[in-house]
């Protein structure tokens, strides 16, 4: 008797198992943060290292200044302040989150990975870790990530950051680089909910393409070519980066990807609240936003006061959006990346 009620019990547990099993789960951003270092390097003093002028950077950049972190400050440094800001923002403690992303290209150290160094900044342990390097895409990367592993059941809060010190990677003797990039990181706590009137994911589209990954690279260091005093007098830690090339194709896959994404969603960008491009040149935002539609006043701008912080650019902007109470509950938001890879990817946000 007693067994028979046990078995009965535990089918009947196993049923309800099974039905939430069945069930769409859904992601809704939970709170955003963002973090740029103190010090401000204006247009002016990068025209005492390099041969340029505050007129050529803003015409061609719309950039007026960036920030740059301390010495001492680190990758995980940034992030960990963005996380935090993030975690605040979302009301979650630090102990619920189950899996740490973190997208780089300046990573703390070669081996091991940035997560791991948030982790244990956060005063966190054992959860599960993972870099991914998408260069400027990487939220729209991130964001897809956390949502499959979301709704697959497998994770329910997860800490998705972005951030980087390109500082530690710009080659400061090259004007036609070194104006462009400056600090920042940007965090989003990502968690599940069985309420579809809460999800936050609309749709996600990715893409990249191999054939053009010598257009922005770091080409020393790995296996192709490891460090030695040769790679180091010739440069060759820095990034390199053709820049008209670049140009031409961020404002031509941003445009596609940006296109793709609404048409399949059935919606215009029209039908945005905002439009979140990466800030990586005025002239492509502004180039991008005209090819969708959209009034100026729907399309953030960030870069005259940041430069081109790469994946977390986009975040940076959003939490600006929020701050400023311009993103309120409810707005959709399109977001387009694109960087080195190249990749890209535009995903519909409701916040
Ligand atoms: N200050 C003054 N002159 C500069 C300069 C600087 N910082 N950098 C380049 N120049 C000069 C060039 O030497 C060139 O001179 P020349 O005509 O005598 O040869 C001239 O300005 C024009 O250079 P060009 O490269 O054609 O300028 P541009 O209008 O394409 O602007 C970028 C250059 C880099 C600002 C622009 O191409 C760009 O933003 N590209 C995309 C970069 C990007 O997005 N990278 C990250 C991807 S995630």
């Amino acid at each position: 008797m007693r067994l028979k009620k046990l078995i009965f019990s535990s089918n009947r547990k196993h049923k309800k198992i099974g039905k939430m099993k069945n069930s769409k789960r859904f992601v809704k951003i939970l709170g955003v943060g963002s973090y740029v270092p103190e010090k401000v390097v204006t247009n002016d003093d990068l025209s005492k290292i390099v041969d340029t002028s505050d007129e050529w950077i803003r015409a061609r950049t719309g950039i007026r200044e960036r920030r740059i972190a301390a010495s001492d400050q680190t990758t995980s440094d940034l992030c960990v302040c963005a996380a935090r800001k993030a975690m605040e923002n979302a009301s979650i403690a630090v102990d619920d989150i189950d899996l740490i992303l973190t997208g780089t290209i300046t990573s703390d150290v070669v081996l091991p990975s940035t997560s791991v160094f948030i982790q244990t900044k956060l005063g966190l342990k054992n959860i599960p870790c993972l870099d991914y390097n998408v260069a400027c895409s990487g939220l729209q990367y991130g964001i897809e990530l956390a949502r499959s592993l979301i709704e697959s059941r497998r994770y329910k809060n997860i800490l998705l950051v972005c951030g980087d010190k390109l500082s530690a990677i710009t080659d400061w003797e090259d004007r036609s680089t070194c104006i462009l990039f400056g600090d920042g990181a940007g965090a989003i706590v990502l968690s599940a909910t069985e309420n579809e009137e809460e999800n936050s994911i609309i749709d996600v589209v990715l893409g990249a393409n191999g054939e053009h990954s010598e257009l922005i690279i770091l080409p020393a260091g790995g296996s192709r070519e490891p460090a030695s005093e040769k790679t180091v007098s010739e440069r060759k830690h820095f990034m390199k980066m053709s820049g008209r090339d670049l140009f031409r194709e961020a404002v031509k896959i941003m445009g596609n990807c940006a296109q793709e994404i609404l048409d399949r969603n059935g919606m215009s960008a029209n039908d945005m609240d905002f439009v979140v491009t990466h800030q990586a040149n005025w002239r492509i935002i502004d180039a991008v936003r005209e090819r969708l539609g959209v009034s100026p006043e729907k399309v953030c701008v960030t870069i005259e006061k940041y430069g081109n912080t790469s994946a977390s650019s986009c975040i940076i902007a959003l939490d600006s959006l929020i701050k400023n109470g311009k993103i309120v509950r409810g707005s959709k938001v399109l977001t387009v990346g694109f960087g080195a890879g190249l990749t890209w990817g535009a995903a519909i946000l409701k916040f």
